[in-house]
């Protein structure tokens, strides 16, 4: 029989710094009033020079093995979803990987937006259905604030800085992951999206002239297609789920604007005391705010073994998508696992590598052996 994909491990990690809206209000022609009243929004979390996506990452990485009791090198796959990735390539993935000392993992990025981490967790599932893997590592990590145009009050009051992992192990009991629903339509793919540094519009002196390099967004489009794709993912995600919505003890939506919770709870006819919402403090973190929002509902008791949940999301792209999951914790049986102890041992692995590496092409010159 196919394992079941469980959630065994979950972490988060949030920059320190704290930015009001009442600080955003002395750049830009705002005020703390109407971001509250118009997204639900009071402060987000902005990155330090020295944290990047992949620290970001790799701190929320260690708390979700720490819980899952994984050691980094049990793991078979790591998947990080990002918008805002360290470069182009190599895959934030791979430094995450690097950094984590799996050293038995294969390890990509995913770009679904801030749907990622539902993408994320229906590829890994698949994944562990299949066979092909045990233990994987589903990262949703952020740092929007560096694409972030922070004269754009239409943009720049949305959207924070964090991270979000689960670990996903396979168990032959019925529980974990149920269904779900991954969707796209990329004829809105102008509607939010940052224009250049790709393919298709190379970075150039015109392009940063032109604001191009940022965060661009059509947000009365976004805010309608958002209302209507969350009741719909959530709907077919129940139905293969064989659930109904008074099967579900709790709905984590992707944290991007109150109203759109509201209205798609409305039309779900699900009570709001069965959502979990923390946009107030974090803002908009894209693919980071499901895992982030779950991390702190177990912190409060919201969330139990044996717990239905739904997980819902929609971004740039446009994407969107929705998973159904029996929650269950930690595979049984104790087992001391300290994975902090691997990020020393990382380091010197990593090191050593590079060392390696180099002592070999001075051995070998440009003579590739191989050819
Ligand atoms: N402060 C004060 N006034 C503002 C601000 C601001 N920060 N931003 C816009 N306004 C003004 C507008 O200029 C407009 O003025 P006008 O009537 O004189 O033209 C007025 O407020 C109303 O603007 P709307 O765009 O109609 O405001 P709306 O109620 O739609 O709220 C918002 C705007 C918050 C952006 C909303 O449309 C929204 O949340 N959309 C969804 C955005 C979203 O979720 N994006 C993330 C997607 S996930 C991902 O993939 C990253």
């Amino acid at each position: 029989m196919s394992p079941y994909a469980h959630i065994t491990g979950w972490g988060m990690a949030a920059p320190e710094r704290v930015v009001t809206n009442d600080e955003l209000a002395q750049n830009v022609d705002t005020n703390d009033e109407w971001i509250r009243a118009r997204t639900g929004i009071k402060e987000r979390r902005v990155v330090s020079d020295d944290q990047t996506t992949a620290s970001l990452a790799v701190q929320a990485s260690l708390r979700a093995l720490d819980v899952a009791r994984l050691k980094p090198t049990e793991l078979d796959l790591v998947i990080v979803s990002t918008s805002s990735p360290e470069h182009l390539f190599p895959a934030t993935a791979c430094l995450v990987q690097d950094q984590l000392g799996a050293t038995r993992a294969g390890a990509f990025d995913l770009l679904a937006a801030c749907s990622g981490f539902i993408y994320g967790l229906d590829v890994a599932t698949q994944a562990i259905r299949s066979g092909s893997v045990k233990n994987a590592l589903v990262i949703g990590s952020e740092t929007l604030s560096r694409i972030v145009n922070w004269s754009d009050r239409e943009t720049c009051i949305l959207f924070g800085d964090g991270a979000g992992a689960f670990v996903l192990q396979a168990s032959q009991e019925r529980a974990g992951v149920i269904s779900s629903v991954m969707r796209s339509d990329g004829s809105g793919g102008d509607l939010l999206s940052v224009p250049a540094g790709g393919s298709y519009l190379p970075t150039s002196h015109e392009t940063i002239d032109e604001g191009l390099h940022y965060i661009q967004m059509n947000g009365r489009e976004v805010f309608r297609f958002a209302s209507r794709v969350m009741v719909q993912a959530t709907e077919e995600a129940l139905e293969a789920a064989e659930l109904d919505v008074n099967d579900i003890q709790l709905v984590i939506p992707h944290q991007a604007n109150r109203r759109i919770i509201e209205a798609a709870l409305r039309g779900l006819k699900i009570p709001i005391e069965k959502c979990y919402i923390n946009l107030d403090r974090y803002g908009n973190t894209s693919t980071a705010s499901i895992p982030i929002a779950t991390c702190e509902a177990i912190e409060q008791g919201k969330l139990n073994p044996g717990d239905k949940i739904v997980f819902v999301g929609f971004g740039a792209g446009l994407t969107w998508g929705a998973v159904v999951a029996t929650w269950s914790g930690p595979l049984p049986g104790v087992r001391m696992v300290l994975p902090y102890r691997y990020r020393l041992y990382a380091r010197v692995r990593s090191f050593i590598l590079r060392l390696l590496r180099r002592i070999d092409a001075l051995i070998w010159g440009r003579h590739n052996p191989y050819i």
